[in-house]
């Protein structure tokens, strides 16, 4: 039995640690927080529409974050998509308006930036926004964060992937409560499952993100706000991720691996269904599966021995 579980795991890691790319994050940028002050202008005076409910989705202009807000216009959410950049964003607005006829605001700010999350929701409060669903998608990562990235890296990602997730989700949560039943739809990783040596802080966050969302979840409970964490394996949200993942993967990466709109889609489906954790595919699931029950010490070390 003992050799079965540890052949089990030696190849599920293996797949799994080559299949870092899936953390698309890989390709990611991370910018030093010298290039932060450029933004935070909200940019959008519209009418707002305070009749129909809304959705926020945090990192919504393009990747699984258009995919979700997409799956959400689908449904006739009117939509406030946050992202640094207006170019993006503006086109996300107008294919989205264009095709489901819902209202799009965007707002640019840097989500990893302190005040960005009070502003935002002061923002919201003062155009009586009828939020019902807050997603908190924007995260980054690298093939190799601690100890390699300078502090300042390290920090940023932090502040997005953890810190941005936390602040929104309590700055938000009494307007969701106004509006409940309401929902919050976090974006970890299946790199939470487990730690990673070589993208030490990119699991870590990740994990943050899911425990968080575990505990949140009952938190809110008695409030009428569902919780729910997205946790995917590879998702081909730009083309170098389609390369690596076909050269270090082969055809298993390539059937584990999603497009963006189907993640979305699956995502909010589920998060309407009230489902605490959602991992999208059916490999993947198999694979996070097996990485939730390994004791997290094997799964570092294997992941450490095969990372090199
Ligand atoms: N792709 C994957 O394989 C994969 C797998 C597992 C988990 N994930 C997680 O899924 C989430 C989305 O990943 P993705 O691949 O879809 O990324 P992406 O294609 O790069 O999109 C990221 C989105 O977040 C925004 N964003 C990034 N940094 C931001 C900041 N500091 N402030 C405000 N907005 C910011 C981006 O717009 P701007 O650049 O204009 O700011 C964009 O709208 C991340 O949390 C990631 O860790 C991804």
């Amino acid at each position: 039995m003992k050799i079965i579980v540890h052949l089990l795991c030696t190849i599920l890691i293996s797949i799994s640690c080559q299949s870092q790319p899936f953390a698309a994050d890989e390709t990611l940028q991370i910018p030093t927080t010298a290039s932060i002050d450029r933004f935070s202008v909200p940019v959008s005076d519209a009418v707002y529409d305070t009749t129909h409910p809304y959705a926020l989705v945090a990192g919504g202009s393009k990747g699984i974050g258009f995919g979700i807000a997409e799956a959400l216009a689908k449904r006739h959410y009117n939509l406030i998509l946050i992202a640094r950049h207006r170019d993006t964003l503006d086109y996300a607005k107008h294919k989205l308006e264009d095709e489901y006829h819902v209202q799009v605001t965007v707002l640019v700010y840097d989500l990893a930036k302190e005040e960005s999350a009070a502003q935002i929701a002061q923002w919201c409060k003062e155009k009586n926004i009828a939020l019902k669903i807050l997603c908190n998608v924007a995260g980054l990562g690298g093939s190799n964060d601690y100890p390699t990235l300078p502090l300042d890296s390290l920090r940023y990602m932090v502040a997005l992937n953890v810190e941005s997730c936390m602040s929104l989700s309590l700055l938000l949560q009494p307007l969701l409560e106004k509006n409940a039943p309401a929902y919050i739809l976090n974006v970890a990783s299946m790199a939470g499952f487990a730690p990673i040596p070589l993208k030490n802080m990119y699991s870590a966050t990740k994990s943050a993100v899911l425990f968080f969302s575990y505990s949140l979840r009952y938190q809110l409970k008695g409030k009428h706000i569902s919780v729910s964490c997205l946790c995917p394996g590879p998702v081909f949200t730009k083309p170098e991720i389609v390369q690596v993942t076909k050269d270090k993967l082969g055809w298993i990466g390539m059937k584990m691996a999603m497009m963006p709109h189907k993640v979305g889609e699956v995502a909010v489906r589920k998060t309407l269904k009230k489902r605490m954790i959602i991992v999208p595919g059916t490999i993947a699931k198999v694979f996070s599966g097996v990485l939730r029950v390994l004791p997290r010490r094997w799964a570092a070390a294997m992941y450490y021995k095969l990372g090199g």
